[in-house]
């Protein structure tokens, strides 16, 4: 049975293994992630790329041949490497969905949140020029998210209460709030670890904007590949 490897560089990328296992409970996966060098977001692309191969030779040798390098980071950095050096195996990659946003603003205005990593990538900057250059694109480096999200207890957001969860309301509000305050109506997740926020972001929202979160399609891209095996 094929099994399907998963890659990030903390725990962001469990929100695409989730989407993943949500449509394909059966599935084999191993989800791999480098707590020693997280987070990726200001680290140089070739460091990037370095840490992501080691990664993906294990996720090789336990015999994945989908590999999902679910971080836009290490994405940004390393997928048309890992795709040039390893032709026989299935890479699916992350990037903000720009091109979706893009299609679907009313205010002409929208914002995306990633990492500088991810920003400064070829794969991003193509894609914006593409499909959003009339587009007023709002760019934040949110690498303090990240750094909250690796915090979090298991349960995630939900099984925080109190002043811990005031406090994240106010990390998130500081990032969120000038957005909405300049007219976006689209906020493109553009990094793994997000969606882990993606309630609170939503709730400061309050429908005025909406929150492009593209884990389950990219799940089913995902089985898509699995189905074809
Ligand atoms: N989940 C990664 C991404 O999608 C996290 C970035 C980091 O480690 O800084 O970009």
């Amino acid at each position: 049975m094929t099994k399907v490897g998963f890659f990030d560089s903390g725990v962001g990328g469990r929100c695409i293994l989730n989407a993943f296992l949500s449509i394909c409970p059966d599935a084999k996966t191993i989800y791999l992630s480098d707590s020693a060098h997280c987070p990726y977001g200001n680290r140089t692309a070739n460091e990037v790329r370095t840490f992501t191969e080691k990664f993906v030779v294990e996720l090789i040798y336990s015999g994945c041949e989908i590999i999902v390098i679910a971080c836009n980071t290490a994405t940004a950095a390393s997928i048309e490497y890992l795709r040039k050096k390893y032709p026989s195996i299935k890479f699916v990659g992350l990037e903000p969905a720009i091109k979706t946003a893009a299609k679907e603003t009313r205010t002409n205005t929208v914002a995306v949140l990633a990492t500088q990593g991810t920003f400064e990538g070829r794969l991003y900057k193509e894609t914006k020029s593409q499909y959003a250059s009339n587009i007023n694109v709002i760019e934040v480096v949110a690498q303090d998210f990240v750094v909250e999200v690796e915090k979090l207890p298991p349960g995630g957001i939900a099984a925080i209460t109190g002043e811990q969860k005031e406090r994240l309301y106010k990390v998130v509000g500081e990032k969120i709030n000038p957005l909405l305050a300049a007219g976006a109506d689209m906020i493109v997740l553009g990094c793994t670890h997000f969606p882990h926020l993606k309630d609170i972001i939503e709730n400061i929202c309050n429908k005025r904007a909406q929150v492009i979160d593209s884990s389950e399609a990219v799940a089913r891209h995902i089985m898509e590949l699995y189905k074809c095996q």
